[in-house]
């Protein structure tokens, strides 16, 4: 693992970038923006490390969306934290639902956002599982199928391309709404 913080400056969700809509990438990339990828990947990476985290008062992350750091492209980036030290790295870029569950689960301690930078009660219904399109970073197509929490994290960060934070989608005056309906995870 590197031993530079990646220069990764993430938005609040004040600022009005994360409620904008994102614009479809076209290929190739710029090699700077390919950069950003693999830094945003690192960062993810550095910050669920917890050595690394207290060292750069990071908050642990799984996903960010590149609006999040202020280009508005329809690009995400999960890093999965596999436990034994390393890291899987999905990089996602103009993602389609191609088909999903009907099944619907939850987040039961709440979905987080490295954006949302205060607690939020409430949860956020989201398909157990989906088959989405997208392309890598070397603009090559491909097909994945999610489930559980990588599934939610797809879809947590889908959202933030379209300018939607997950606190939109719970309503404060009923935030557990549907609860009994759902699986939590
Ligand atoms: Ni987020």
């Amino acid at each position: 693992m590197r031993k530079d913080l990646p220069d990764i400056k993430i938005l609040d969700e004040k600022d009005k970038r994360l409620h904008q809509k994102s614009e479809p990438v076209t290929f190739p990339l710029d090699p700077e923006l390919k950069q950003k990828i693999y830094d945003a990947l690192d960062y993810l990476e550095m910050s669920q490390v917890e050595e690394i985290a207290e060292k750069y008062d990071l908050r642990a992350g799984m996903g960010l969306s590149f609006c999040q750091i202020g280009i508005m492209k329809r690009i995400f980036v999960i890093s999965e934290d596999y436990g034994d030290g390393t890291f899987g790295r999905y990089v996602v870029i103009n993602p389609e639902i191609m088909s999903h569950s009907e099944e619907l689960i939850y987040v039961g301690e709440g979905e987080g956002c490295l954006s949302v930078n205060r607690p939020v009660d409430g949860i956020v219904p989201r398909y157990a599982r989906m088959r989405v399109k997208a392309y890598d970073e070397n603009g090559n197509e491909y097909e994945i199928r999610v489930r559980e929490d990588i599934s939610i994290a797809f879809q947590h960060e889908m959202d933030h391309l379209d300018g939607i934070l997950f606190v939109d989608k719970i309503d404060p005056k009923n935030p557990f709404k549907n609860k009994d309906k759902m699986r939590e995870i």
